[in-house]
């Protein structure tokens, strides 16, 4: 096994941050054109030494271990960033302490990159999804009997 496959181990053996952030101030949802994965993160904002930074993040995830992996690390390095500093980081940076994306997970990354930068641009516009909604609720038909099972990390 690679450190980084170690690495993502470790932190979905603990991930951070994890669920909807009924109180934030914007949202992102983005989807993988790869695998079809989707990702939302919610951001809080606050004032600090005068300054707009991040004072929280959270995500939800329907995606790869990988992508809740660099999430889990993503929510924890955005805490104390200005909103400028966040849109300047790449999958790579926001991978934090995982190591650097193989190949084959670029894309896992990306989904948190694009989750973050929508959170980022979504911020008071009236096009944004109420905060409060979850993956899961977006994702749910209006009426029918179509069930919603999340697969057990281990199989994916
Ligand atoms: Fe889809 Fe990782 S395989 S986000």
């Amino acid at each position: 096994m690679s450190d980084f496959e170690e690495n993502v181990r470790a932190a979905l053996a603990n991930p951070r941050n994890q669920g909807e952030m009924a109180d934030a101030d914007s949202v992102g949802t983005v989807g993988s054109p790869d695998c079809g994965d989707m990702l939302r993160m919610w951001l809080k904002f606050t004032e600090k030494d005068g300054r707009k930074v991040i004072d929280r993040a959270s995500f939800q995830a329907f995606g790869c271990q990988t992508a809740i992996a660099v999430a889990s690390m993503a929510t924890e390095l955005l805490k104390g960033k200005t909103p400028e500093e966040a849109a300047q980081l790449s999958a790579d940076q926001l991978t934090g302490g995982l190591g650097p994306l193989p190949p084959m997970k670029i894309h896992c990354g990306q989904l948190v990159e694009g989750a973050l930068r929508n959170a980022l641009g979504s911020e008071n516009t009236r096009n944004a999804p109420p905060a409060a909604t979850t993956l899961n609720d977006q994702l749910r038909p209006p009426s029918g009997n179509i069930r919603i099972v999340p697969l057990d990390p281990a199989d994916s």
